[in-house]
């Protein structure tokens, strides 16, 4: 368990959805909710980061989390810095320690990290000044904490905030997937009704991974009756070779089309936490469709991603 906490008990780090208690959750969710607004109206803002410089340090690749994170401290008044880690003098083989000590040294005050290596997050927290604070943007295929807020903000718009009477199903490479991980913690932590993770065999994980889950193999019986359809997406990147489906075949046994999807509820929503592969876990019909709440989820990573830098990242006092 990661050690993401003040000695008073408060969030230093945000590193994992596990061990937040179910009211930190819900009050996070309904701070995130406070920043949500229509798509073409002025976004909100505030100065509760100003003064505040956050660094974004992204080893793999991303679009949304990176910029809806960069847009979320921009939005509360911190600067904000992309380090390119290619043109970084991590190429020149600097740890990644001794990068977050120069730009500790440069007044940085928190960082997002983004790291394909599981640790690595929480090991720059472990080491950060008292002062400093580091956000997960997304850990191997261990946990990206504000992709699970943004799902279950998503969920509660559409569905209510009463999860006890829900019934979701996480569908596709959960072995693979970080976002299937803090989904579960997520869900689970807030009391959800019923909890499906369905997956061909070889890629359900081991017993005891996502112990509360109700495993299922079959995607037609996984997805039957439930309120809310969560799509993953095939993580090539994080296969051997010899694991890696054919896509046809694998959209044959899979894939979420319509009439699999007309199994689930008729006012059941589907999810995605892109970037998706049409066509092999999704078809583009389902992830365009009227019950496809995709785009929301996007919308939502802003919000969410304010709310955790605003709880998290404290202002410095100012000092002469
Ligand atoms: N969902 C998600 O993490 O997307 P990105 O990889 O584009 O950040």
């Amino acid at each position: 368990m990661n050690n993401q906490r003040r000695a008073d008990g408060s969030l230093q780090h945000l590193i994992t959805l596990e061990g937040l208690a179910r009211a930190e959750l819900e009050a996070l969710l309904a701070r995130s909710q406070h920043y949500v607004r229509p798509l073409g109206a002025r976004p909100p803002t505030s100065r509760a980061l100003e003064g505040l410089t956050v660094g974004n340090l992204f080893t793999e690749p991303s679009t949304r989390t990176r910029v809806s994170f960069e847009l979320a401290a921009r939005r509360l008044g911190a600067e904000v810095v992309n380090i390119e880690v290619q043109l970084s003098s991590r190429m020149k083989g600097e740890t990644m320690l001794d990068t977050i000590r120069t730009l500790e040294s440069l007044h940085f005050d928190a960082f997002v990290i983004r790291d394909s290596e599981a640790g690595v997050v929480a090991h720059v927290a472990a080491n950060v000044a008292p002062h400093v604070s580091v956000f997960s943007a997304g850990e191997a295929h261990l946990s990206h904490p504000t992709q699970g807020l943004l799902d279950a903000l998503t969920v509660r718009q559409h569905k209510g905030e009463r999860f006890e009477r829900l019934c979701v199903a996480i569908v596709g490479d959960l072995r693979n997937s970080r976002v299937a991980r803090s989904g579960y913690e997520v869900f689970t932590g807030l009391g959800v009704g019923e909890l499906r993770m369905v997956a061909p065999p070889w890629l359900m994980p081991p017993e005891g991974v996502f112990p509360q889950g109700r495993r299922f193999e079959s995607l037609e019986e996984g997805v039957r009756d439930a309120d809310v359809v969560m799509m993953l997406r095939i993580q090539k990147e994080r296969m051997s070779q010899a694991d890696i489906p054919d896509g046809d075949e694998y959209f044959a046994r899979y894939g979420l089309d319509a009439a699999r999807l007309a199994l689930a509820k008729p006012d059941a929503i589907v999810m995605h936490p892109q970037p998706m592969n049409r066509g092999i876990e999704i078809a583009s019909d389902v992830a365009d469709g009227p019950q496809s709440v995709i785009r929301d989820q996007v919308r939502n990573g802003v919000a969410v991603r304010m709310a955790v830098l605003e709880l998290v990242a404290r202002p410095r006092p100012v000092r002469p």
